[in-house]
């Protein structure tokens, strides 16, 4: 069960990055996206990277110009961007990275279901939603996986191999060894909620805002003490906004209606107040701090 064809659906911050590392990875890749703007926006994004990692391996010594170049070339000539996604069909593995509504991934789901070969193995990159709910919606969860990398993609090297009861074993080793074939060492979760990962993690970025919300500390000194003394490469502020304010808010109200006598899934109210005012994070250029690109002030 080899992959070599995959879909992508959703050329956003995380999408933008699983095509380029999928194509990275030696396969052809088709990003579909809703509308051209953000098509293009996304497959600029990836042009970018590439050619920032090219430089790198020139500097570091690991290839020559002309070597890092036509990696580079054949990385991009193997990404080809559609907003059809009926260009999926014969594609032998779909992953979808839209937004964190699990509405609107189940209503994917089955359209995809309908349109895409029977061979075609199905992944959600979901931050926290049930994968076995997104596989019944698809109508085929033997061939159902989450795959859930992260931010950023072409940097990170965790990839969460999520299975449910009903993945068959072969198709689970199948995105296993897709996942290395990016460059990414696998985990295997089961389907519980946040994986591994999240479960740690959105708990204490949680804690970080309520510290924030009772003013306890200003949010340059939660930031500096957990990059200081815990070696965190960021703090969790900033980690918030590199995320997105709007995905860790999804995450954070879906896990509420779930699991409603949970604290560790409390949704700060100042997430909820700052969502409202448009300020999303780095995308936005506003979150808790604001930014001009990758510079934070
Ligand atoms: N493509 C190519 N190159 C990139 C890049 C990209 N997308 N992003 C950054 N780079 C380059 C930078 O340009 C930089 O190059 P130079 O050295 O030439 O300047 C280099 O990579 C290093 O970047 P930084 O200078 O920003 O330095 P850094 O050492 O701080 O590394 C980082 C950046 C890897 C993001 C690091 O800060 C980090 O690990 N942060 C934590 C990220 C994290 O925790 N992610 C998980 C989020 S949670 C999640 O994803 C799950 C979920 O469901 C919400
Ligand atoms: P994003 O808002 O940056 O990107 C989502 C993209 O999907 C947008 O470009 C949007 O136009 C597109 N889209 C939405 N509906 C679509 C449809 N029906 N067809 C085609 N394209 C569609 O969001 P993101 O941060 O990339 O998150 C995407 C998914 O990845 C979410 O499930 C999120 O929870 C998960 N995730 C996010 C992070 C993170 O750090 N942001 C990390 C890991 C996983």
């Amino acid at each position: 069960m080899e992959i070599k064809k995959v879909g992508v659906i959703g050329c956003g911050l995380m999408g933008h990055g699983i095509v380029q590392v999928a194509a990275q990875g030696g396969c052809e890749v088709i990003a579909v996206e809703a509308q051209q703007d953000f098509l293009d926006k996304g497959l600029a994004r990836i042009e970018k990277s590439v050619k920032k990692l090219a430089e790198k391996a020139v500097e570091k010594g690991k290839a020559t110009p002309e070597q890092a170049e036509a990696q580079a070339a054949a990385t991009l000539g193997r990404i080809h961007g559609s907003l059809d996604k009926k260009d999926l069909a014969d594609c032998d593995l779909v992953i979808e990275a839209i937004v964190e509504n699990l509405d609107v991934k189940k209503a994917l789901f089955k359209e995809l279901g309908g349109l895409c070969a029977a061979k075609t193995i199905f992944a959600s990159n979901t931050s926290s939603f049930p994968i076995g709910e997104m596989a019944a919606a698809s109508g085929r969860p033997a061939r159902f996986v989450g795959l859930h990398f992260f931010n950023p993609v072409q940097l990170m090297r965790l990839v969460e191999v999520v299975r449910t009861d009903a993945t068959d074993e072969e198709v689970f080793a199948a995105a296993r060894a897709f996942g290395e074939a990016c460059g990414k060492s696998p985990v295997s979760c089961k389907d519980t909620p946040g994986f591994v990962v999240n479960r740690l993690l959105v708990p204490y970025m949680v804690q970080a805002l309520q510290m924030l919300e009772r003013g306890d500390a200003t949010k340059e000194d939660i930031d500096t003490a957990m990059q200081l003394g815990c070696g965190y490469p960021m703090g969790p502020l900033t980690l918030t906004d590199y995320v997105g304010l709007d995905t860790t808010l999804f995450i954070l109200q879906g896990w509420k209606e779930r699991y409603p006598n949970e604290p560790a899934f409390e949704v700060p109210a100042l997430l909820v107040k700052l969502v409202a005012e448009g300020k999303l994070g780095r995308k936005t250029g506003e979150g808790f701090y604001k930014w001009d690109g990758d510079k934070r002030s």
